[in-house]
């Protein structure tokens, strides 16, 4: 395990709305670099970029045509390599998007694969079916028509997102190969290839790792347990662990028993329907406002959470980290459906619980999601959360410097507060709050990735929750009523850090409405 995990905080940056460098209105790799010393000062000490790579961008970037490129618009491979070093001098890490289960249709090995006579080593680099007339399996999705070669191509996502060929575990159809088919094994040597490419970098300037896109699809009809995309997973693990110890992948899984077993470093909690994560944030898609758990007027309770989060807490444990996050470039932003105070009693949670969190960019300065944008490079209804970031009241909001109807989205201008800038001078902003909640993460063992999380207080009935970890105690109240919590010690607990009215007297723990507080025996 890489050691610089058991302190991880991550950005993610969504690249083309983070910061212009060069005023042609869309973000780039220099304009990351110029603000590491934002993200650091913030309290992140580790990034993921979202997919940087060569690409059309008919799902932003998610539709790779060159694995060992950086898309022109961002720059080129030696701006990337002076960000890993910038980043490191700054003991920084760095994390890239890996997409191993898909490319773009105008990949040269989908190019080359497509062809009537294709070259042997991509004749099966993708799944193809044996002939054009084909009416579909169920839980696959295909593409008729498309190409000289007489046969249908799976597609992972979109159209334009052909799926890498890991073969089947359960065949019916001769084209299904299995996994051990050295054509099949040959797409796992090339993504160990192109991982290699970007750890080892130039001159050892290389990433420190990667996020993996849809991590758990690889080998088509899997089993329950997916064994066969596990496999995947530990022969690329042991890859790492050979060559490059101190890299982390983190999946895009949603199974953390799964995907630790598998491999991975850490897993996502993802914001699934009826997913425990769901139920803390983002619960209004389909229950209405009113039961997401950090809503001050809601009826959620903590244990819809815990009910899903401490199974997998405790099978995971020894071996692995639980990932939250406050969003991401998929989901709705936080702010959606929680307004600050709700969003920083959120924070709170996140910040000092166990695992690695992620930060979305943006998300820090309560920047909102704008709902009825038109859709951008296949972003659709998540485009709202991915608009330039705000820095400044000045023109862009001090993204760039390109005139506004050049920007790659527009800029939300409704709010002159949500900037950094303004945020900067206002001790009582999100971005403040964010600032002390992370630098208190960071200043206490106890309450970074490691799993010393005991639970406390959690009820269906009664809103607060309160944990302990290690020589610390955690309360928090997201709901209008006061609430008290005796705890029997010896010594004194000395508060750390509060939101809110929150009190220790003679051993019983007080949370006033809507309050946080952290405490150090
Ligand atoms: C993942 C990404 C998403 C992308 C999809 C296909 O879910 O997060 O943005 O569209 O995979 O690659």
């Amino acid at each position: 395990m890489p050691e610089w995990l058991k302190t991880a905080v991550f950005y993610e940056i969504y690249p083309q709305s983070f910061c212009d460098s060069n005023a042609d209105g869309m973000g780039d790799i220099p304009g990351i670099t110029g603000k590491l010393d934002y993200i650091n000062n913030l309290g992140c000490n580790a990034l993921w970029i979202n997919p940087c790579y060569d690409s059309p961008f008919k799902d932003a970037g998610y539709d790779v045509r060159d694995y060992k490129k950086v898309a022109p618009r961002y720059g080129c491979n030696e701006d990337l390599f002076n960000l890993f070093d910038e980043a490191h001098k700054r003991k920084m890490h760095v994390i890239l998007d890996l997409v191993p289960g898909h490319t773009s249709e105008e990949h040269e090995w989908f190019t080359e694969s497509k062809k009537i006579k294709p070259n042997d080593a991509y004749k099966n680099r993708y799944i193809w079916t044996n002939s054009w007339f084909f009416w579909g399996i169920e839980g696959l999705k295909f593409v008729a028509g498309e190409a000289e070669r007489d046969g249908c191509y799976i597609i992972n996502f979109f159209k334009c997102q052909p799926a890498l060929n890991y073969g089947f575990l359960e065949r019916s159809e001769k084209w299904q190969l299995p996994p051990e088919h050295p054509d099949c094994t040959a797409t796992v040597e090339a993504l160990k290839d192109i991982m290699r490419f970007w750890l080892k970098g130039d001159k050892g300037r290389g990433c420190d790792g990667f996020r993996v896109d849809m991590a758990d699809s690889l080998v088509k009809f899997d089993d329950k347990q997916k064994s066969a995309t596990s496999a995947v997973w530990q022969n690329v693990r042991s890859m790492l662990n050979s060559e490059f110890p101190e890299a982390m992948i983190v999946s895009e899984w949603g199974s953390p028993e799964k995907a630790i077993k598998a491999g991975f470093h850490a897993d996502f909690l993802l914001d699934h329907k009826d997913s425990g994560y769901r139920s803390l944030v983002r619960n209004y898609i389909d229950g209405g406002n009113g039961d997401s758990y950090f809503r001050k007027d809601g009826n959620g309770n903590i244990k819809r959470f815990l009910n899903q989060y401490l199974p997998w807490y405790e099978e995971v444990k020894e071996n692995g980290y639980i990932s939250i996050i406050t969003g991401n470039h998929d989901t709705p932003r936080i702010s959606h459906h929680l307004d600050t105070r709700e969003c920083a009693l959120a924070f709170a949670l996140f910040f000092t619980f166990p695992g690695i969190p992620f930060l979305y960019y943006g998300d820090e300065i309560g920047m909102r999601y704008l709902q009825h944008l038109p859709t951008k490079e296949g972003g659709y209804s998540r485009t709202g959360s991915r608009t330039p970031m705000q820095w400044n009241s000045g023109a862009n909001a001090g993204f760039s410097a390109a005139p506004s109807r050049q920007l790659y989205l527009p800029v939300d201008t409704e709010k002159n507060t949500l900037n950094v800038e303004t945020q900067e001078n206002d001790p009582s902003s999100l971005l403040n709050t964010v600032k002390v909640l992370l630098k208190l993460r960071n200043s206490e063992e106890d309450l970074q990735s490691k799993p010393n999380l005991e639970i406390l207080h959690a009820d269906s009935e009664d809103r607060s929750f309160f944990y302990k970890r290690g020589r610390c105690v955690i309360g928090i109240n997201p709901g209008k009523a006061d609430t008290r919590f005796p705890i029997a010690a010896n010594g004194e607990f000395n508060l750390l850090y509060s939101i809110g009215g929150c009190g220790y007297e003679n051993g019983v723990f007080r949370l006033g409405s809507q309050s946080f507080g952290v405490w150090r025996l």
